[in-house]
């Protein structure tokens, strides 16, 4: 039983193969990488958010954003995230550090410099980080999958990147993942069209939100229990950490 529920929730953290999503290339490099659960962050992960922000260098900054932002234009940023229009997913590390952010924002078709390509009264705009010292792991292949599949789900139909053409990363996470690419507005403004929603796939979403709130659960109370033993063995500093509900 045990078992069977571990690996249940190995198979939902682990390879995905989602409707319209190839199977990895190099399945022997791929096995070696970790599980990655994408959790939906709410307005109590600002903290994780902008400290998570404030490490990237600043050509990632310019890749994210589309230009270099200060440390008060990145406050900003994190203090002005709408969490009842759009949705934010992260992936969180044992120690409950934010090592990858999508952020999925939601405009009327209208203001967007790319209305003509949709019917949809909605349109999704997506950024991407990975903290330096976790790329290469899956996991902005994990956020981009979940937006995408979020996308699906809320009836949006395209999806829009900043500086998608350009960006070899992105270009190659979007290609694996089976998506067309589009340039009607030219090369700086491509886009890709997301697969119309299906039971399998609110069913999917459903299940993944499931098995992340279920692994931040266990890694917060693991982190209580070792501050709590370095507590009582008399160890330790403050912890300065980011042990805080999200
Ligand atoms: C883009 C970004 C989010 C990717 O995160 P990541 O966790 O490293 O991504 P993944 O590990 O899931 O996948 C990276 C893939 O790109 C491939 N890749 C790496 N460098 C590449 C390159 N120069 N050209 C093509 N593919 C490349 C990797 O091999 C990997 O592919 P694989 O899974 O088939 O082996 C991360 O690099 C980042 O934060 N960059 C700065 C911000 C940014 O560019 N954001 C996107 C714009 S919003």
């Amino acid at each position: 039983m045990a078992d069977s529920f571990f690996s249940w929730l190995k198979r939902l953290g682990g390879k995905q193969e989602a409707d319209g999503v190839a199977p990895h290339a190099d399945p022997q490099h791929k096995a070696e990488r970790p599980m990655v659960f994408v959790k939906e962050l709410s307005p109590k992960s600002r903290r994780h958010l902008l400290r998570h922000f404030l490490a990237l260098e600043d050509k990632d900054r310019l890749l994210r954003f589309g230009s270099k932002l200060s440390d008060d234009m990145v406050i900003r940023y994190v203090e002005n995230i709408d969490f009842a229009r759009d949705t934010v997913f992260g992936v969180y590390d044992r120690r409950l550090r934010l090592l990858g952010v999508g952020h999925l924002a939601f405009a009327p078709r209208e203001s967007s410099r790319i209305s003509g390509a949709t019917i949809k009264p909605v349109v999704a705009e997506f950024g991407v980080s990975v903290s330096a010292a976790a790329r290469g792991l899956g996991v902005g292949t994990k956020l981009f999958l979940r937006a995408s599949m979020r996308c699906r789900n809320a009836d949006v139909d395209t999806l829009y990147m900043h500086c998608l053409s350009s960006n070899k990363v992105m270009m190659h996470i979007a290609k694996k993942a089976g998506m067309d690419i589009h340039r009607d507005y030219g090369e700086a403004d491509a886009y890709l069209k997301i697969s119309p929603a299906n039971s399998a796939t609110v069913f999917q979403e459903a299940m993944e939100e499931q098995a992340a709130m279920l692994d931040y659960i266990i890694k917060a109370n693991f982190k209580a229990l070792l501050k709590w033993g370095a507590r009582v063995m008399g160890i330790g500093g403050k912890d300065k950490g980011s042990g805080g509900k999200t």
